[in-house]
């Protein structure tokens, strides 16, 4: 966990930036005080407040000198000032502002939002952070007309200091939102789902006190099953602190003190620890103190590990029923962000009967692997690395791995969380794979306690197309051989599915990441009718057995939970929607569901009657 920390410290002292990024876990036990709710907004495609007549920043030296940062107003009526936030349309925070406007639908650029808010300390020697749960894409950071810093990524929290810089009253935040896309960004330029803009997740106030706990971890001890490992991280002046470990329900707590580094591990032994499972998602009530601070949580422990071809889950040969999701609330057509949110999604992906999902293609918020720890949901949580990013790029490498090192320092703590991916069907070639061996390298480093892969992609023998061939290179790092494939939609019809072969070079459990078909729901029409709801139950119909039959099959994560707003899918049928939900975008269910959910019926069976 030290290196995750430092990790984290060092890329955000990379950029030249008033402050670093702070790691605030657990945020959700935390006093905060929400800024969600309506925040003003001045959208600005040619980022007139950004920057000067001559394009040069206005907080170039890092002192801001111009610019809507400022949140100036005019002193009386002779003063030109051509903004004003007090008078300026508003939005909702947490929310993309594609789904909020209209004008904004398609909208690609820069956004200032402004939110005034009092401070009201419980303690004077406390401390003050602003906490952003995600922004995308990239959002420059300005406190009372000071910069805090630039913060990129648009899918994993970050945090700025601000004791010393708030007010008691009438403070100012300034947040510049861009979501232009960018070749060597991560995500790149091209993705098969909407560039939702804005301040997509919770906004926070957060008051600790002056030495406070700033992440740690719980997790049971490879190899053990009854010892649970912690390791705490103390961020403040008096770093040398006593750091207690408790679980009140076990009886069994530890204590030590901190080293000079603020940093304490600790382990304990639970006798007759009940362990995480999807059939019992038993979870613990942790307590973790140190001086004035506090923090509880909930936790469980489990092991996921392989064995050949086989995926263990606390020891045991486990079958992944699962679905992709991408993090959008369909009905609304927006970006998903809340607890209501995840409990609809993931209630769908339970009444398919799936005891896994795969959080598409980013990591999600915090809510959705909370929720799975409670509902008994494994997770597959993925890094932006999507398709053909700028492999060669060091600071494109530094990006992702950034945010594979946040959503990591983030999710730790969820028993359900059981795969960090590092990438999404990226063309096989040394750049890439260099790239992607680090990633690897980086998660296991960082938590070596789960499961690494990405969704890697087919080719067929050239000699002959009924043969599959799964071989890329990249397999040799992963702990799964997991890829995508279309046959019987990208890759001719359903009835080349009955005479597919597979040949997948490493012997590792095989798991599909990706198979599925549009269909328009309420569209019906023979089975041979493209985005009918009976070539997509077809095409499962046929899938599922066919998958059966590939030695080390292990599960898979069909494309996708629901229907989701794409803007490649231009069809006048598609109208900028992905149909290959097996929900559609009205929430109903398409034939394939049944298809799907049967299969799992009899999955469930047979892993119950092991
Ligand atoms: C790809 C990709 C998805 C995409 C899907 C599709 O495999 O990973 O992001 O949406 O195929 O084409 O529907």
């Amino acid at each position: 966990m030290k290196k995750l920390i430092l990790l984290l410290a060092a890329i955000a002292a990379g950029a030249s930036i008033a402050r670093s990024e702070t790691v605030i876990a657990d945020v959700f036990a935390r006093t905060t005080t929400s800024l969600n709710g309506q925040w003003r907004v001045i959208v600005d495609p040619y980022d007139t407040g950004y920057l000067d007549y001559r394009r040069l920043p206005y907080d170039e030296s890092g002192k801001v000198t111009g610019g809507f940062a400022l949140d100036h107003h005019a002193k009386d009526k002779t003063e030109l000032v051509e903004y004003n936030f007090d008078t300026s349309p508003t939005l909702n925070v947490p929310g993309d502002w594609n789904s909020q406007n209209e004008k904004l639908f398609y909208y690609e650029g820069s956004v200032w939002y402004r939110k005034k808010f009092d401070v009201n300390k419980t303690a004077p020697d406390h401390r003050l952070f602003i906490y952003f749960g995600a922004a995308n894409y990239e959002a420059d950071v300005y406190l009372n007309g000071k910069k805090l810093g630039t913060h990129i990524g648009g899918f994993t929290p970050f945090a700025y200091e601000i004791t010393g810089l708030a007010k008691e009253k009438g403070n100012s935040l300034v947040v510049r939102v861009n979501n232009s896309r960018h070749v060597e960004a991560v995500p790149t330029t091209n993705t098969d789902w909407w560039n939702y803009g804005g301040l997509t997740r919770d906004m926070l106030l957060v008051e600790t006190p002056a030495t406070f706990i700033s992440n740690f971890r719980t997790r049971l001890k490879p190899g053990a099953t009854n010892t649970i490992e912690a390791s705490v991280q103390l961020d403040g002046a008096e770093k040398t602190q006593a750091v207690k470990v408790s679980f009140p329900a076990l009886k069994i707590a530890a204590e030590m003190t901190a080293d000079t580094n603020g940093r304490a591990r600790l382990e304990m032994t639970a006798p007759g620890l009940a362990l995480w499972s999807p059939e019992s998602p038993a979870l613990n009530d942790v307590v973790i103190s140190s001086g004035a601070d506090e923090l509880k949580d909930r936790v469980g422990f489990r092991s996921i590990t392989t064995s050949g071809t086989d995926v263990l889950l606390n020891g045991r040969k486990v079958f992944l029923r699962g679905i992709c999701i991408h993090e959008e609330e369909p009905l609304a057509g927006r970006r998903a962000w809340s607890a209501a949110d995840a409990k609809e999604l993931l209630g769908w992906a339970k009444a398919l009967g799936c005891n896994f999902v795969r959080l598409a293609h980013y990591p999600h918020n915090e809510h959705m692997a909370r929720l799975a720890d409670e509902m008994g949901i494994m997770v597959w949580e993925e890094i932006p690395v999507y398709w053909t990013i700028a492999w060669t790029n060091a600071a494109t490498l530094a990006n992702a791995k950034k945010q594979l090192a946040n959503v990591i320092a983030r999710d730790q703590n969820r028993a359900s969380v059981v795969v960090w991916s590092v990438a999404n069907e990226t063309p096989v070639g040394a750049a890439r794979t260099k790239f992607l061996k680090s990633l690897v390298d980086e998660a296991r480093e960082l938590d070596g306690t789960r499961l690494v892969s990405a969704a890697m992609e087919v080719h067929a023998d050239p000699a002959d197309p009924l043969h599959k061939i799964v071989d890329d290179p990249f397999g040799e790092f992963t702990d799964l051989m997991s890829f995508n494939e279309y046959v019987g939609w990208y890759d001719g019809l359903p009835e080349k599915i009955d005479r597919i072969r597979w040949t997948v070079k490493y012997p590792k459990p095989v798991f599909i990441s990706e198979c599925g078909a549009d269909a328009k729901q309420g569209f019906h029409a023979d089975a041979l009718t493209r985005f009918s709801e009976e070539y997509q139950a077809d095409f499962y119909r046929r899938t599922l057995p066919m998958l059966d039959k590939i030695p080390g099959f292990t599960g898979c994560t069909p494309w996708v939970l629901c229907d989701f707003r794409s803007p490649r899918r231009l069809l006048d049928i598609q109208d900028g929607w992905n149909l290959k939900g097996v929900i559609g975008h009205n929430g109903e269910k398409k034939m394939a569901f049944d298809v799907l959910k049967n299969y799992y019926d009899e999955k469930a069976k047979a892993d119950a009657a092991k």
